[in-house]
């Protein structure tokens, strides 16, 4: 089992997730987190710190997100580790609960 970023952190990357991981299993792309599934120990601590709600354990994915699941682990295959909350993103606020985001992730 592992937790998994969704759509919502897309254009908004607020960080705060980051800080409370005991494993550092976030990676970081322009404008968006994965977690490493192979390193996630599925403590939950990440979930209820992202603003965005963007974070779910990996069998409560929303419906219609399922691949972030297989996105999260590519992408961590792919970006640097990041283990130090960050400002967000300038347009963060006007990003947060606009839906569909994935085609607006620079990789
Ligand atoms: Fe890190 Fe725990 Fe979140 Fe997994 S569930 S990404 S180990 S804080
Ligand atoms: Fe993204 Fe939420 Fe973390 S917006 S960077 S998953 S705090």
């Amino acid at each position: 089992m592992t937790f998994v970023v969704t759509d919502n952190c897309v254009k908004c990357k607020y960080t705060d997730c980051v800080e409370v991981c005991p494993v550092d299993c976030f990676y970081e792309g322009p404008n968006f987190l994965v977690i490493h599934p192979d390193e996630c120990i599925d403590c939950a601590l990440c979930e209820p710190e992202c603003p965005a709600e963007a974070i779910f354990s990996e069998d409560e994915v929303p419906a219609g997100q399922e691949q972030y699941i297989q996105l999260n682990a590519e992408l961590a295959e792919e970006w640097p580790n990041i283990t130090e909350q960050k400002d967000p993103l300038p347009d963060a606020a006007d990003w947060d609960g606009v839906p569909d985001k994935i085609d607006h992730i620079e990789r």
